[in-house]
């Protein structure tokens, strides 16, 4: 039985189509004074799958989480996958200044202690976060979906990465497609200011995709974007898997010129065109 929390519903039918499994009812309601109510609206057996990303609103997403969990457990029910396709709070896994909380550290111990038995989650932004938990988790990775999505559309492109961080996701599409890659130089300023230079780069007349695994306030792509531009690239097209698209990101990147935006639906937004839905069930299926 697969349980969709209110912010993955239409992932949460995917994979049960993908599985030929049920989908069980779950009523989410919030209180006038902004409390969450939850209801699941069936008995689930012994084995239950729970789809829940923990994107914005964060909060109200982890806690709806807690409150499934909690309620399965209390429903006899002994093994509970849960699988957050964007893991929330996941860019705070250290300790930068004294004092922090590790948040990622934190999530992780409230989501084992609410009941998970198997976590799975999907290119999440530190491969260590997997290491947060006593219990098994997974870090499956969207880029094979993204690579056959882009092979479709571009007939030998070059795949950049708009930061070395993400050049590991540039190599992995590239390998798949059998195309050239390359990475730009990033220094993050601030939360909301990124600085970027190329090094010997040629993508003169080429169609140059570029792939990052968030995309926040666009800071990152719009940089890259000009980049680009500026070297002569025939085309501009973005993917990422996590479009968390902050306010007007998404009106700054195609304003910079990119021609296209290619996301997967780990959160929902206006370009989440490639389902991780057989990613998810494949991995459930295996495990
Ligand atoms: C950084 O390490 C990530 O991979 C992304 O590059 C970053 O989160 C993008 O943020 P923004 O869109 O705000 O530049």
């Amino acid at each position: 039985m697969i349980i969709g929390g209110s912010a993955s519903q239409r992932l949460a039918a995917g994979v049960a189509v993908e599985l030929n499994d049920m989908l069980c009812p779950l009523e989410t309601r919030k209180f006038p004074d902004g409390e969450r109510y939850i209801r699941i609206g069936r008995d689930v057996g012994q084995e239950a799958v729970v789809i829940q990303s923990t994107g914005y609103p964060q909060d109200q997403n982890l806690m709806e989480l807690f409150l499934i969990l909690k309620t399965l457990k209390r429903m006899d029910v002994e093994h509970i996958k849960v699988v957050i396709p964007y893991f929330g709070y996941g860019r705070q896994e250290k300790r930068f200044k004294s004092g922090e909380a590790v948040s990622a550290a934190v999530i992780a111990e409230l989501i084992q202690a609410a009941g998970a038995s198997e976590i799975f989650s999907v290119n999440l932004h530190e491969d260590g976060i997997c290491g947060l938990f006593d219990i098994p988790a997974y870090n499956l990775s969207a880029m094979p979906l993204i690579a056959n999505h882009i092979g479709e559309k571009f007939e030998n492109p070059i795949i950049v990465a708009p930061d070395k961080g993400a050049l590991l996701f540039a190599e992995e599409i590239a390998t798949i497609l059998g195309c050239e890659c390359d990475h730009l130089e990033k220094t993050r300023i601030s939360p909301n200011q990124v600085e970027t230079e190329a090094k010997d780069l040629d993508v003169k007349g080429k169609d140059a995709i570029i792939i990052d695994d968030i995309i926040s306030t666009g800071g990152t792509i719009v940089n890259a974007s000009n980049i680009l531009r500026q070297h002569g690239a025939s085309k501009v097209v973005v993917s990422c898997v996590h479009p968390i698209l902050v306010e007007d990101a998404l009106l700054k990147i195609f304003a910079s010129g990119v021609d296209d935006v290619i996301g997967t639906d780990t959160l929902r937004s206006d370009v989440s065109v490639v389902s991780v839905a057989p990613l998810v069930a494949e991995a459930l299926r295996r495990h």
